[in-house]
C-alpha cells in the first residue's frame, strides 16, 4: 500500500501557474535576474496535475526540471509574462502566481554589447518599473475565477503581505519570509491570507506539502 495524492478533485477545471524568475535585458550578454529556483511554482503546478486540473506552466528561469503532464510555456521577460498570463487567463478556473516578476527593467536595452571604457569606474543604468501582472489579472477576474499570489518578505511579513492583499486584489496571498534560506531550499513556511477568512499560519513544511495543501484548500472551491 502505498500513499499517494491522485485525486480527481479538480477534474475538467484549468488551472494556470507560473513559476521562476525573469531575466530583464541590459545587452545582449547581461541581464537583471533574481533568485527563484521555480520549486515551489512547479511545485504548485504538479499538485494541481495529480488532483486532476489541466495545468498550464508559465515559467522563467528555473533551476528544477519541468514537470511531465502539464502544458509548458517558456518566458524571458516580465512583459513576454504579463502577454502568455493575460492570453491564457480568461479560460482558466484558477492563477497561481508563484513567478519572481522582475519589479524593475533597463529603460534601453542596448543591441550591442557594453563596453568598459578606459578609465571608466561608473555605469549608470536607467532602469523604469514593470506592469504589475497579478494586479492586472486581479481587475479581470471574472465570477468563480481565483487568484492567488505570494508575498517575498524579508522583513514586516505581515504588514507588507497585508498590504500586497489590497492593493493587488488576489483572493489570497501566500507570505513568506524570504530572509532565511528559502531560496533553492525544499523547505519553507507560509502565511495565508485572505480577502474572506482570517489569516492562517501553516508550520514549516517542505515546498511539495505547501503546494499541495495550497490546492487542495485554496482552490476547494472551485
Ligand atoms: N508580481 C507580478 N508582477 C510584478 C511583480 C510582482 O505579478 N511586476 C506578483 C508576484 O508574482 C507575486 C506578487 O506579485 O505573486 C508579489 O510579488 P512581490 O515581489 O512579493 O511583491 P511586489 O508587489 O513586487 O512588491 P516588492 O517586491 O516591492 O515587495
Ligand atoms: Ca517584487
Amino acid at each position: 500500500w502505498v500513499k499517494t495524492n491522485f485525486s480527481s478533485k479538480l477534474a475538467g477545471k484549468k488551472v494556470l501557474v507560473t513559476a521562476g524568475g525573469t531575466s530583464e535585458p541590459i545587452d545582449p550578454v547581461r541581464y537583471i535576474g533574481n533568485r527563484s529556483s521555480g520549486k515551489m511554482g512547479i511545485a504548485l503546478a504538479e499538485a494541481a496535475r495529480d488532483q486532476g486540473a489541466e495545468v498550464t506552466l508559465i515559467y522563467g528561469h528555473i533551476t528544477v526540471q519541468l514537470p511531465s503532464g502539464v502544458k509548458l510555456v517558456s518566458v524571458e521577460t516580465s512583459e513576454e509574462m504579463e502577454k502568455a498570463v493575460l492570453n491564457a487567463f480568461p479560460k482558466m478556473d484558477a492563477l497561481i502566481m508563484a513567478a519572481a516578476v522582475a519589479d524593475w527593467r533597463s529603460e534601453k536595452p542596448s543591441a550591442e554589447k557594453i563596453k568598459k571604457k578606459s578609465g571608466q569606474t561608473k555605469l549608470d543604468l536607467a532602469l523604469v518599473k514593470t506592469n504589475d501582472i497579478l494586479q492586472k489579472v486581479s481587475q479581470l477576474k471574472k465570477e468563480g475565477q481565483i487568484v492567488i499570489g505570494f508575498a517575498a518578505e524579508t522583513q514586516d511579513l505581515l504588514t507588507n503581505a497585508q498590504k500586497k492583499l489590497k492593493a493587488k486584489g488576489a483572493d489570497y496571498i501566500v507570505a513568506n519570509d524570504v530572509s532565511k534560506g528559502v531560496f533553492g531550499s525544499d523547505e519553507d513556511q507560509v502565511i495565508i491570507l485572505s480577502q474572506k477568512r482570517k489569516n492562517t499560519t501553516w508550520p514549516r513544511m517542505t515546498k511539495t506539502e505547501i503546494a499541495q495543501k495550497l490546492v487542495s484548500e485554496l482552490l476547494s472551491d472551485l
